[in-house]
């Protein structure tokens, strides 16, 4: 048995997971969320020093969560993009530190592998071929998988402006709502009507093949600035929940519908969704009804490890020390914007 530990600091949560042949002995996670409500979004340099203060007591808490010590662990797997590029240089610096002072092999891990094999830390290995949803404050994808370890992942669609966590973050500042805006929004929406504002089902209906699998949420976070605007202006009644329930809606109906039609024109039966929007207790309910419905066997992780975190990243590092593929060495950097 080899026992992987993987790192991650690609925005504001420093994680660390620790994983033996796809099973999670141990993880801890420190955030430097609070910190960033008051400006309504991550800042990356106050990001950056909270990752470099809190990296090695993550480690020291996961390792102890997995009654494991240091020399126990294996291999190292880090977060290498993308992502803010001043929170990444920490956790790669770290990461080689560690590799070098231990003589262990370091492996470059790309963040949305991370999201799509958190799943199997709880679901167990992928299918032969299977489709994933990515939803994240960067990412917004429809991904065609076969093997996380061997094979390249193929992008059927991305978003062609905000990412779906973005747009929940944006409209939660529409709504003065607190950040993260996500669950302020799951929060708010609770009390609801989804009906209440009639809005956008962007590139929903007939459009290009071209644009068959894309997204596009910036012409709905408009349709919702206005729609609060006019509220402002003329006095007209409006509630938050009201707006954050059609909101939250109209998303959760835009993805949901475009994953199914992604299965269902590639004969796959299995879709995994992802990413910290992956969190979300209406997208959670939806797909599983439509799913059912269309016999797609849906696969989401728990909340805990939809969002970032350590555990993720060692889970794809195990499965690149159990594929045999050769370690990343000391002399890759951090790729921001890493394909
Ligand atoms: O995956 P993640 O933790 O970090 C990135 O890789 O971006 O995702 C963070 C995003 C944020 O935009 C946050 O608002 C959103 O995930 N999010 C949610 C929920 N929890 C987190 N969005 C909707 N509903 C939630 N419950
Ligand atoms: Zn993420």
């Amino acid at each position: 048995m080899s026992v992987t530990l993987g790192l991650e600091t690609s925005c504001d949560e420093t994680g660390v997971g620790i994983v033996a042949d796809g099973i999670l002995l141990g993880q801890a996670l420190a955030s430097s969320m609070d910190e960033h409500i008051r400006y309504g979004g991550v800042v990356p340099e106050v990001a950056a020093r909270a990752h470099l203060e809190s990296v090695n007591s993550v480690l020291r808490q996961a390792l102890t969560n997995a009654d494991l010590s240091l020399d126990q662990v294996d291999a190292i797997a880090v977060t290498s993009g993308p992502g803010l590029a001043s929170s990444l240089h920490v956790g790669v610096s770290a990461a080689k530190a560690w590799a070098l002072a231990l003589g262990k092999p370091l492996y470059a891990v790309h963040h949305v592998a991370g999201h799509v094999a958190a799943d199997t830390l709880e679901h167990g290995p992928l299918p032969e071929r299977s489709i994933a949803l990515i939803v994240s404050g960067g990412h917004s994808s429809l991904l065609m998988l076969k093997d996380l370890a061997t094979d390249p992942i193929v992008h059927l669609g991305d978003t062609l402006d905000d990412a779906a966590g973005e747009a929940f973050d944006k409209v939660a500042r529409l709504l003065e709502l607190p950040y993260p805006g996500g669950p302020s929004i799951q929060r708010a929406a609770e009390s609801g009507d989804p009906t209440a504002v009639d809005l956008p089902r962007p590139l929903l209906g007939k459009v290009s093949e071209r644009h068959r699998y894309a997204f596009s949420f910036s012409g709905l976070k408009s349709a919702v600035a206005r729609h609060v605007q006019l509220a402002r202006r003329t006095g007209a009644p409006m509630r938050a929940e009201d707006v954050a329930s059609s909101f939250q809606e109209a998303v959760v109906d835009v993805l949901v519908t475009k994953a199914v039609a992604a299965c269902r024109d590639h004969g796959i039966d299995t879709l995994l969704i992802v990413g910290g929007v992956a969190a979300n207790a209406r997208l959670r309910a939806v797909a599983e009804t439509r799913c059912g419905a269309a016999g797609i066997t849906l696969r989401v992780p728990a909340p805990r490890l939809c969002t970032d975190n350590g555990a993720m990243i060692a889970a794809v590092g195990d499965l690149i020390v159990r594929s045999g593929a050769k370690p990343s060495g000391l002399d890759f950097g951090a790729d921001s914007s890493a394909p």
